[in-house]
């Protein structure tokens, strides 16, 4: 059960004011009744809303993938640099959240959403869903670098679980990861005396960047994604 007002606030209806006032003027009816009052608990699978005679269709959740581009925050306030929900300002009625976070200078896949359970899940380790992480060096990858990425490594709050690495070239790796700890990769790199010097995260679980989508343009996840992501 959620309050009339914010669920019409929700949906883009208007902002919390706007909605009030529909409500009070007597736009919005219930199940065929007109409901005056905008704290009313309504249920969202079963009550049927209208506003001015015309049905309110729900949208329990967003879930939107974006390509992060550079200089922006995960964050949802900008300061030095712009947050990334300005670049999804059609959603600013909605509660939404970047599920983890990346660098102002990490680019590539991110996900945003008002479903705290959602990212929960994408965000515990101990689902072990896999991230990509396409990662330029500094240096030539060695034997030895690898080694130690893919053994686990120990840092001041926690060990890293075992890492694949795929050499796509000698300064160019595919490292996957099952944690998301603050600077994870590139402290990772830089414990195994590499450095990065540009990062992109290209998958999560079986969800890869949608190859379509430039840096700063952004979709909704469909429904089997979403799914996928959860069984993941
Ligand atoms: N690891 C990092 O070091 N930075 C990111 O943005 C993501 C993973």
């Amino acid at each position: 059960m959620i309050r009339l007002d914010k669920l019409l606030a929700n949906e883009g209806y208007g902002t919390r004011k706007e909605v009030k006032k529909l409500i009070r003027d007597g736009f919005v009816e219930i199940n065929g009744e007109v409901c005056k009052k905008d704290d009313r608990k309504v249920d969202e699978e079963n009550d049927q809303i209208t506003i001015d005679g015309e049905l309110v269709t729900f949208h329990k959740n967003v879930y939107i993938m974006m390509n992060k581009p550079e200089q922006t925050l995960c964050s949802n306030e900008s300061t030095k640099y712009p947050s990334v929900l300005e670049y999804i300002s059609e959603y600013a009625h909605r509660d939404l959240f970047t599920v983890g976070r990346l660098d102002v200078d990490t680019v590539g896949l991110l996900l945003i959403t008002d479903d705290g359970d959602f990212a929960h899940h994408i965000i515990s380790p101990s689902h072990h869903l896999e991230k990509i992480y396409e990662v330029h060096l500094q240096e030539a990858i060695t034997d030895e670098m690898i080694e130690g990425l893919e053994n686990g490594l120990e840092f001041k709050e926690f060990t890293s679980m075992p890492a694949k690495v795929e050499a796509i070239s000698s300064h160019l790796i595919h490292l996957t990861i099952m944690e998301g700890k603050f600077h994870q990769v590139k402290r990772m790199l830089h414990a195994v005396g590499n450095e990065v010097v540009a990062l992109k995260r290209l998958q999560i679980g079986n969800l890869v960047l949608d190859p379509s989508l430039q840096e700063g343009d952004y979709r909704e996840l469909t429904q089997e994604e979403i799914a996928d992501l959860l069984e993941g």
